[in-house]
């Protein structure tokens, strides 16, 4: 009789550790799995057993750490780090007073529509879109994970935003895009999926569509009025595919281009990178490309776009005149 007690009683207390602390020492939620992402910036949260933990460390492979003490029984720790492009390791590790008492590394990848080297992901890294029901149930303990935004009307005080707490940093790039800064993210991450990513739908509730084009000209009326008068248009252009050119939250140059101008233009239009193209005479002189003043447009660097338009034009080559004499002209006087 007193045996059998004893047992249930062993197992009643094995099933409570157990149902409270499945795991051991702590349990990563994100990332949990070689992901790919799109962005310089990476969520890190973690369950820790409180019992055990006094100290969680995160470390980056640029050599940042970032310390969270284990308060009370407080079992979530959240923190978003900065990645770099390619492939990162991370570390996470937990302490009792010195002793190491457990260590994790995840590897994910930052991938780029613009640097050749990081386009393409190596095969182990996939996409694992975060924003599902049975994601968000665990974070809803803490975080309202609906969205609070009124379509086109910027929030007054954007930390007000339910994305703002997990997402603050997108919203804070050198030369920012203003539906970004006013956290009017579901204008783009309304859930649809496009033509490139339609294998992505129900995957997450704010898919975006890929090609974005049509929802960037929503916004964008002027410019597309303006566009569809013109006869050439630029292929990455005309296919909608804005963001490979663009960042469509922000980034360090104006236009929120993903690279300067050059660079940019000769990721792709690599054998223009001399300027040899510009003119064609038997003189051995190469026009410049860069590295001189703009004289048409003020404190600029002469560059691809010196010359052409980015979109679409009606004249051959998207050059910025009527004729290539023009052109020569608007810089030179003959
Ligand atoms: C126990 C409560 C709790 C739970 C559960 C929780 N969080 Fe948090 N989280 C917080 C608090 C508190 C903050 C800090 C808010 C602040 O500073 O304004 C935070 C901040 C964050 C941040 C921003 C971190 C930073 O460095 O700015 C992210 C990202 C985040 N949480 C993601 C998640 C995700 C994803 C889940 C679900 C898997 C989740 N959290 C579950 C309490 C929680
Ligand atoms: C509890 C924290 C949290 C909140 C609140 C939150 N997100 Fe996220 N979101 C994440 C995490 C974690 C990821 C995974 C990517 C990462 O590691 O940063 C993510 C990823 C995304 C993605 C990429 C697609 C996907 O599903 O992985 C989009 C888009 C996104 N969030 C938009 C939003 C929008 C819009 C809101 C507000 C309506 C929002 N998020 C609120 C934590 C949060
Ligand atoms: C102008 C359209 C647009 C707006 C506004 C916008 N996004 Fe995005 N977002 C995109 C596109 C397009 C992508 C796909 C990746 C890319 O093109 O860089 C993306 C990707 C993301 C990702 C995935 C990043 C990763 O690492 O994989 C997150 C997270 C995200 N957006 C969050 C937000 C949040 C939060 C807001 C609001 C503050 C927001 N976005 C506003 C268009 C937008
Ligand atoms: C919800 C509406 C909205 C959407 C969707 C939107 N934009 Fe914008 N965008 C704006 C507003 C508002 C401005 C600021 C305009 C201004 O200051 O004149 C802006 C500014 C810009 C600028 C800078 C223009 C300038 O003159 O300073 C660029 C570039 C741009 N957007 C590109 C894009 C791209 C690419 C997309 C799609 C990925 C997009 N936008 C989607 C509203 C939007
Ligand atoms: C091939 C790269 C590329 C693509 C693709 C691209 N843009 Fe641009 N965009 C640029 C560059 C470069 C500038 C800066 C032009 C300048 O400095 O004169 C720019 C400027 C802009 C501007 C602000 C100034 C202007 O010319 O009106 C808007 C708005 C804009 N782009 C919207 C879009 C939209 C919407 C799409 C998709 C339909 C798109 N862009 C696709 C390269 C691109
Ligand atoms: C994402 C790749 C990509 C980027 C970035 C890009 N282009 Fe293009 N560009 C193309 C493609 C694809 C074509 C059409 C195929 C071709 O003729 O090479 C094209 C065509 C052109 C043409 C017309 C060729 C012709 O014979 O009609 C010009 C001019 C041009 N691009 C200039 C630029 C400039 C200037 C930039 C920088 C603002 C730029 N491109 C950035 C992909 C790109
Ligand atoms: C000084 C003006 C000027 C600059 C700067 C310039 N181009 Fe051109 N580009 C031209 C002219 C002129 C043509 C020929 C147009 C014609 O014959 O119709 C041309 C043609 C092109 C073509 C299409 C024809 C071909 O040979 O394939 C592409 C693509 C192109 N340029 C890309 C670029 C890129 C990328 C850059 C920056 C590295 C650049 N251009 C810089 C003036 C310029
Ligand atoms: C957007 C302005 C601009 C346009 C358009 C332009 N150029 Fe130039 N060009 C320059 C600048 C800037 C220099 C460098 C001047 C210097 O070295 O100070 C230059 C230099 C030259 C040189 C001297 C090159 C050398 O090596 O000494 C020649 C020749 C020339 N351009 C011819 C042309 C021809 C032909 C056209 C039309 C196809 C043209 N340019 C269009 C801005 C332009």
């Amino acid at each position: 009789m007193m045996r059998s007690y004893l047992l249930n009683y062993f197992v009643l207390v094995a099933l409570i550790s157990s149902s409270t602390f499945a795991f051991d020492v702590f349990k990563v939620i994100t990332p949990n799995k070689p992901d790919v992402h799109d962005e310089n910036i990476m969520a890190v949260v973690v369950k820790v057993d409180t019992n055990v933990t006094d100290l969680l460390s995160i470390t980056t492979d640029e050599n940042l750490t970032y310390t969270l003490d284990i308060i009370g029984n407080k079992e979530y720790y959240c923190k978003n780090i900065p990645i770099h492009l390619g492939d990162n390791e991370v570390y996470i590790k937990a302490y009792q007073g010195d002793k190491l008492l457990k260590e994790y590394k995840q590897n994910v990848y930052y991938t780029s529509k613009v640097y050749k080297q990081f386009k393409y992901p190596p095969l182990k890294f996939e996409y694992n879109y975060f924003h599902k029901e049975k994601n968000e149930k665990e974070c809803a303990k803490c975080h309202d994970m609906s969205v609070n935004e009124v379509k086109g009307v910027a929030f007054e005080d954007v930390r007000k935003s339910n994305c703002y707490t997990c997402h603050k940093p997108i919203g804070y790039k050198k030369h920012a895009h203003a539906p970004t800064v006013n956290w009017l993210c579901t204008s783009c991450h309304n859930g649809t999926v496009g033509k490139y990513n339609r294998f992505d739908v129900h995957k997450s509730k704010y898919t975006v569509a890929d090609p974005i084009g049509t929802v960037c000209l929503t916004c964008h009326k002027k410019t597309k009025k303006k566009w569809a008068k013109e006869r050439f248009k630029h292929e990455p252009v005309d296919s909608g595919r804005c963001n490979k050119c663009h960042n469509p939250h922000g980034s360090d140059e104006i236009n929120y281009l993903r690279r300067p101008e050059f660079d940019l233009c000769t990721s792709c239009h690599k054998d223009k990178i001399n300027g040899s193209h510009i003119i064609r005479t038997y003189s051995k002189k190469i026009h410049p490309v860069r590295g001189k003043k703009d004289p048409t447009r003020k404190d600029r660097e002469l560059s691809c776009v010196s010359c052409h338009e980015p979109h679409a034009s009606n004249s051959p080559s998207f050059i910025r005149a009527k004729t290539v004499m023009g052109l020569c002209s608007k810089c030179h006087e003959k």
